[in-house]
């Protein structure tokens, strides 16, 4: 198995959630944004993590981290927060609030256009790069850390069984 296999299953993860999310917005449900802003804030988090903590500093060991491929997916988790950040502050201003439905479906449509490029970036060039350059010894080294870290789905989640092989 590729060391980056898991962190493939958890962008099929991802890319449900975002369905679920893109009709949350469209329907002005507001539940299921905040279904959706727990699994960023619980689930994505795990993902973001083990990129930034594990598998970039690795790769960046051979690469390089300033401008290139991993300063861009680094640029894109930031902007990815910021614009979490900004649905959550038009919300805590109200959901019943004239504009608050304007600025979440604004910044909500923006995360929904950035992720999905920037899952199909990594699953593309980013992962593939990182699979021919590493050495054996540095994958189990990542494998071990990412373990330790934990996947963004859940035992007996259902989105997450289709795609994941446990
Ligand atoms: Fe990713």
């Amino acid at each position: 198995m590729e060391v980056t296999e898991p962190l493939k299953w958890e962008h099929e993860v991802v890319l449900d959630q975002l369905r679920t999310f893109e009709k949350a917005l469209d329907e002005a449900d507001w539940n299921g944004v905040r279904d959706t802003l727990r699994f960023f804030d619980e689930r994505l988090l795990l993902h973001r993590r083990k990129e930034e903590e594990i598998l970039f500093p690795a790769l960046g060991r051979h690469i390089g981290t300033e401008g290139g491929p991993i300063a861009c997916m680094l640029h894109e988790h930031q902007d990815e927060r910021e614009k979490i950040e900004r649905i959550r502050s038009a919300m805590a201003r109200g959901t019943g609030h004239p504009e608050t439905l304007k600025e979440v479906r604004g910044a909500g449509g923006y995360i929904l256009g950035l992720l999905r490029n920037h899952i199909a970036k990594e699953n593309q060039i980013l992962y593939p790069l990182a699979e021919d350059t590493l050495s054996v010894e540095e994958k189990g080294r990542i494998e071990e850390g990412m373990n330790a870290i934990g996947f963004c789905w859940q035992k007996g989640d259902l989105q997450a069984s289709a795609h994941c092989p446990w």
